[in-house]
């Protein structure tokens, strides 16, 4: 699948304020600095479509883009950025479960996962509470072309091991990387099937 049309459309604080939830949704979370805006540029093959930054905490408000008129792409805060006040961190938590429990539209909530590190037990939990509350999600592991690919292959067995210890089956994998655009066709393709479905 190509995309012919991606646009930002709005920012909002609350679920309530966000579009109209009549089209097919696909959001992007992570912990901050994972690389969520730079995979959703990277898909609408934008670069500066929605904003990106070295430094963590970039994205802190529920960003809808429009893609070919047909459905949404969402980019929304990191989670677990130490830096924040204790106050900060609770709003954006409160920001992200209204968000998730609230969008009926949600088709596929993309967990964003940085190939370079070993599971972190904040991603782990968090994979778990969405799988129990069944909102349909995907594991990406995201900037890969800063691994080698025996390391990347070795990091991917150890996520995976890792979650086969609670899950028996496991949501897809995707490998990407918004430098050489690996995994585009593929997280593109899936999307697709999800919208014919
Ligand atoms: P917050 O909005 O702060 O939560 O961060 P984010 O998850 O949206 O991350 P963002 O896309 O802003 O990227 C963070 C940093 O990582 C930027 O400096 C990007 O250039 C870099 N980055 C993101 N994806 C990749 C990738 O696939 N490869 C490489 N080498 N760098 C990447
Ligand atoms: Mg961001």
């Amino acid at each position: 699948m190509q995309i012919k049309e991606a646009s930002f459309l709005t920012s909002s604080v609350n679920p309530k304020d966000c579009p109209a939830p009549n089209k097919p949704e696909y959001a992007f979370i992570g912990r901050s600095n994972v690389g969520k805006s730079s995979l959703l540029n990277m898909l609408c093959n934008k670069k500066k479509l929605a904003k990106t930054s070295g430094t963590p905490g970039k994205t802190r408000l529920i960003n809808h883009f429009l893609i070919d008129h047909a459905w949404y792409m969402v980019d929304l805060p990191g989670y677990g950025y130490a830096k924040l006040s204790k106050t900060e961190r609770e709003k954006f938590k409160n920001m992200i479960d209204d968000y998730l429990t609230e969008r009926t539209n949600l088709a596929n909530l993309f967990v964003l996962i940085d190939s370079r590190h070993a599971p972190l037990k904040s991603d782990l939990d968090f994979m778990q509470h969405i799988g129990n509350i069944e909102i349909p999600f995907s594991i990406v592991f995201t900037k890969t072309d800063k691994l080698k690919p025996s390391e990347l292959e070795e990091n991917l067995k150890v996520y995976q091991d890792k979650l086969h210890e609670e899950w028996e089956d496991l949501p897809p994998v995707f490998l990407t990387s918004s430098t050489s655009k690996s995994g585009r066709e593929e997280m593109l393709r899936y999307i697709k099937n999800i919208n014919k479905s």
